[in-house]
Order: structure tokens, then C-alpha cells, then sequence
């Protein structure tokens, strides 16, 4: 079977997952292409998926979806009747409506959805000072991630596809709760007027095409703070402003504490 990965990941971690997740598919004997999606001109590319008999979605979960880029990009897609499956790593917050409304983004664009999974990942806020999951993904997660893609294999050779618990939220809910996700950042990543070598890693790699290398300034409407930028920077100049006080808040408004956390686990469904 031919398989392509596709996979989003701003701060490395979604990717982390997809490697191990394309390494159990392989053992299964699956012939696997991965492919990264992250950045805007790698969505640019035109991807022709009749050669495959499966495709496999990978991103993170930011405010409780998708993130905005690759729903956005979703919708150019034409599945072909392809099964598909989706991964998302998240920081340990709320996930709910996510699998499902990707479910129907896909669905919209003619993919059969077998199978959907999520796994804990250091939170990308916590480049801010926030304190989730740090350390993970570990074994622990990979060694759930390899049984996704075992039980996922049979899912795309067999006959049954998933069933997942349908969402209350309407999109404008969801959209107002990323807008809030956005807005935790209050100064957006910069860097603060200090120089830097040019090397244009942050402008090449943003999802968006938000980050303007030459001013070193990111353009608040296209900016779905995944703070890319940040976490890739070589020479580390790009900055967010210290956003630990936001962290308590959050904590606070979803009843997390250290100890509920670490009862987070990784899930499939199926
Ligand atoms: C804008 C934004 C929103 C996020 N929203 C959520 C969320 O709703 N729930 C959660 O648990 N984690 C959330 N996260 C954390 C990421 O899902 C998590 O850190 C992910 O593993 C990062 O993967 P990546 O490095 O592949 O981009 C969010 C991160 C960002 C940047």
C-alpha cells in the first residue's frame, strides 16, 4: 500500500510523532512518502495523491481545531473518495471539537475518515513561560502512536470507517475562542529592533506568510501566533513577551492543575 503523511508542525513536536507514526507504517509494509506542510510554500505544492491509496493528516490542535492555515488549505484539496486518518498532538488543554470538525472539513473535500488519534506535546506557549507537558511526547506517547498506525492499517485495508462524538460548537464559537488564543500573545514575536544575519529562516518557514524578515515585524491578521518563527530562529533573536501570567489564568478558567495534567493520556479513536 502507498501511503502519504502530510504533517504541520510549527515547534517540531506534530513532527516528532509523524516520524514514528511513518516508521510503524512502514513496518507494516506500507510504502510511505512524508511530506511536511508547514510552511506556506509548502502547501503551494500541487500534491497528487492518485498514487496513493491512503493519506494521513498530521497537525497540532490550536484552540481547539486545526490550525487556521491548514483548515484554510483543506478546503483546495479534492480527496478522490481516499480514505484518510488524522493525528494532532495538543498541550494538555481542552481537544473536543477538533477531530470532529476536521472530520467534516475532510469529508467536505471527499475523503473517507477511518481513524483519528491525538498525544500530548509540549505546549508551544510555554516558549512564553507556561509549564505543560514539558518532556513530551516520550516513549510513552510513541509507543501509543505505533499502535495508532497498526490499528489505523487495518482500518484502510478493511471496511469500517470512524464514528466521532459531533460538536455543539458552531465555527463562529470556534472562531471567536482562536481569535481569544491569539490575543493571549500581547506583543506578537519581534525582534525588538536588535539586528540579525538575514538568514530569512522565519520568513521561508511561517505558515502563514505573516513574518516579514526584513523588518523583523509580523503582520497581526495573518499571524496565527504558532510562534514558528521563534522556535526556529538559528540566531534565537525573535522574541514573545512573558506570557506566565496567562498560564494561571487558563489553568484557572479550565480547572487544570499539575496533578489533573498529568492524568492527560493520549487517545484513538476508532
Ligand atoms: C495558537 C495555539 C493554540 C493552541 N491551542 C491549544 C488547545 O486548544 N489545546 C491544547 O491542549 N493545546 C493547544 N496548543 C498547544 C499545541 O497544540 C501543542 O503545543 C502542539 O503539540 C504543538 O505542535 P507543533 O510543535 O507540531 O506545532 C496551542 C498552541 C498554539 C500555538
Amino acid at each position: 500500500m502507498k501511503l502519504l503523511i502530510l504533517y504541520f508542525s510549527s515547534t517540531g513536536i506534530t513532527k516528532k510523532i509523524a516520524k514514528v507514526i511513518g516508521d510503524a507504517f512502514t513496518k507494516t509494509g506500507c510504502q510511505v512518502t512524508m511530506s511536511d506542510i508547514t510552511s506556506f510554500a509548502d502547501r503551494q505544492r500541487i500534491f497528487d495523491l492518485k498514487p496513493y491509496h491512503a493519506v494521513v493528516f498530521g497537525t497540532p490542535i490550536n484552540s481547539w481545531r486545526a490550525p487556521r492555515a491548514v483548515r484554510e488549505w483543506i478546503r483546495t484539496l479534492n480527496g478522490q473518495g481516499k480514505k484518510c486518518s488524522t493525528f494532532f498532538t495538543y498541550g494538555g488543554f481542552a481537544v473536543h471539537p477538533t477531530h470532529y470538525s476536521t472530520k467534516q472539513l475532510l469529508e467536505n473535500q471527499n475523503f473517507i475518515v477511518v481513524s483519528s488519534s491525538e498525544f500530548l506535546g509540549f505546549h508551544t506557549f510555554n516558549l512564553g513561560g507556561w509549564k505543560a507537558m514539558e518532556g513530551r511526547p516520550d516513549e510513552s506517547d510513541f509507543k501509543v502512536a505505533t499502535e495508532y498506525a497498526q490499528i489505523t492499517y487495518k482500518r484502510f485495508i478493511g471496511e469500517d470507517n470512524t464514528i466521532l462524538a459531533k460538536t455543539n460548537y458552531t465555527e463562529e464559537q470556534l472562531d471567536s475562542m482562536e481569535s481569544s488564543g491569539f490575543n493571549m500573545l500581547t506583543q506578537l514575536p519581534t525582534r525588538g529592533g536588535e539586528s540579525c544575519g538575514m538568514c530569512l529562516v522565519c520568513e521561508e518557514s511561517c505558515p502563514s506568510g505573516a513574518m516579514n524578515a526584513e523588518s523583523g515585524e509580523v503582520d497581526r491578521e495573518k499571524c496565527i501566533a504558532c510562534l514558528d518563527c521563534v522556535a526556529n530562529c538559528p540566531e534565537n533573536v525573535l522574541k514573545i513577551d512573558y506570557i506566565s501570567n496567562s498560564w494561571s489564568f487558563r489553568a484557572e478558567m479550565e480547572k487544570i492543575t499539575g496533578e489533573s495534567m498529568k492524568g492527560q493520556k493520549n487517545k484513538i479513536y476508532l
